[in-house]
């Protein structure tokens, strides 16, 4: 891979190689205890909507981030941002505009909406008023004990996510279950104990097409069926493919639209889980701290955005530093799901070795990004973090206040959180050499959250959002396509007629002893 792409702007070519050369020559031998002084600890501390974003732990120096800010401004940051707000249309290969941020947008937002969003704006305030009222509406109803929600990647990590951060805010008996495997065991299981009479299902898929869902709604529809419960009182679906749910039955369905990607859509009626979960008052919490987050993105400089910061690191950690992956670490249990999320909106989003053009990139793109909730990642895979050979970024989200009783506890968690941070940097250098030596100088990034409130929550996720966007431009990749996933998709159709005939022929040696040992 080279220093800089030949498909780089001039001015950000110049700046890619002035980072190389600063990486191989004065950033050589940082040591970060020594750096980190008050006044370090100060600048490199970011703020934004809800939270405060500590980097100073960070193999970083002053002259590095200042070229990262450089590269930022250089690769069209500020313009790309635009031009996303704007609506135009950034995902050049599905040709679509970008408007995640518009689902988020409340009636009386400070900044002005082009006028050629208006419509589109009308559009999005009257789905979500329908989507909110039938969660409400659901939510009284005494004869509905559980909502099965079915979906797979956009159309279901960010709701289930959502909906487990906040579970100690919901406020109804109603039970919710995710059901997103092809595997059967898991709509089987999910189904066994419950009520048909009782049960609602929604069905969400963008594209109403998506083999995992509808065969899971076949399933659901079917069980509705053997129980004479008519499936389109009990179903409803949110597509922005409406025909293709009302030909499988469906009679409610609530929209959205193409210009929204599916791992940007829990804004939309995707979230409709949530809003049964916490109301509808608390979901429009959820978006006013993304609408929130938005506006720091757009007004903030580059120097001190936070996701343009977060982006900025990425970018030396994976081009200049070649580290492979990143450990995101929630220290709060309820955010068990905040890294599948992250791991389809980061690497479904930039696991690209194409730019936006289709040539080569050039360089590097999307680290491997992996996690678990602490304080149970450090009986897993801390180790390797501490003493393994490779070194990996460590990215720790807490929050100040708990919302449970238990202050100790709450207290020893945050000591553990803060104890890895130090521990990755100080490491143990008395001990020289053998199993106790800690080589220290391990990065980290400490956010803290207040709390994990509705609004909180919302700012968070479109943290993640714009710092995705960011690397995406600097990488000069479209962020918004995922066409990486259609290959396996068409081979598992192929696969599925040949394991119900047993025809192998054409197949590789290894796949046709797999379709013989699996046909019957
Ligand atoms: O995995 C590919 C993908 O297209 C994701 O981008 C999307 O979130 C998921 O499948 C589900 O798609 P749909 O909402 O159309 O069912």
């Amino acid at each position: 891979m080279t220093a800089s792409s030949h498909l780089d702007s001039a001015d950000a070519a110049t700046v890619w190689q002035q980072l190389h050369r600063h990486h191989a020559n004065g950033f050589k031998g940082f040591h970060i205890r020594s750096a980190l002084d008050a006044r370090r600890q100060q600048n490199y501390t970011v703020s934004a909507p809800h939270m405060r974003i500590d980097m100073s732990k960070n193999l970083l120096d002053d002259a590095g981030r200042e070229l990262l800010n450089q590269l930022a401004h250089a690769s069209g940051v500020e313009r790309e941002r635009e031009r996303m707000l704007a609506g135009e249309t950034i995902n050049a290969t599905e040709k679509r505009a970008v408007l995640h941020t518009l689902l988020r947008r409340t009636p009386h937002a400070g900044t002005a909406l082009p006028e050629v969003l208006h419509s589109t704006a009308d559009a999005v305030f009257q789905a979500r008023t329908s989507m909110l009222e039938y969660a409400e509406t659901l939510r009284s109803d005494s004869s509905c004990t559980d909502v099965v929600h079915i979906g797979i990647g956009g159309s279901y990590l960010g709701p289930k996510m959502v909906t487990r951060a906040l579970q100690h805010l919901h406020s109804t008996a109603m039970r919710l279950h995710f059901v997103s495997n092809i595997d059967g065991q898991e709509i089987h299981q999910t189904l066994q104990p419950l009520n048909p009479a009782t049960t609602r299902f929604i069905v969400a898929s963008k594209s109403f097409s998506t083999q995992e869902t509808l065969a899971n709604a076949h399933t659901a529809r079917a069980w509705l069926q053997q129980h004479n419960c008519p499936p389109e009182h009990h179903m409803v679906a949110i597509t922005a493919r409406p025909q293709a749910a009302q030909a499988f039955g469906m009679r409610t369905i609530f929209p959205f639209w193409d210009w929204v990607g599916g791992r940007y859509s829990l804004w939309s009626a995707i979230g409709l889980p949530i809003a049964i979960a916490i109301g509808s008052a608390a979901f429009v919490q959820l978006l006013r701290g993304a609408e929130e987050m938005d506006s720091h993105f757009r007004q903030t400089p580059l120097a001190h955005n936070a996701p343009v910061q977060l982006a900025l690191l990425d970018i030396w950690y994976r081009n200049l530093c070649d580290f492979h992956s990143r450990c995101t670490v929630p220290y709060h249990s309820n955010l068990n799901h905040l890294v599948p999320y992250l791991q389809q909106l980061e690497m479904e989003s930039n696991g690209k070795h194409v730019d936006i053009g289709g040539r080569f990139v050039g360089r590097q793109t999307q680290a491997v990004v992996f996690g678990e909730v602490g304080s149970d990642s450090q009986h897993a895979f801390f180790q390797m973090l501490h003493q393994g050979t490779a070194v990996v970024p460590l990215e720790i989200i807490a929050c100040r206040k708990a919302a449970h009783p238990h202050h100790h506890q709450h207290r020893l968690l945050l000591a553990n959180a803060i104890a890895q941070a130090k521990a990755l940097m100080d490491g143990k250098p008395q001990a020289q050499e053998g199993h106790s030596h800690f080589p220290g100088n391990r990065p980290s990034t400490f956010m803290l959250l207040d709390a994990l409130t509705p609004q909180a929550l919302g700012a968070l996720i479109a943290l993640y959002e714009h710092r995705t966007f960011v690397s995406g431009v600097i990488w000069r990749i479209n962020s918004f396509d995922q066409f990486g996933v259609e290959l396996g998709k068409t081979i598992a159709t192929d696969i599925n007629e040949r394991l119900q005939s047993g025809k192998t022929d054409g197949l590789d040696p290894s796949t046709a002893a797999l379709v013989q040992a699996l046909y019957k």
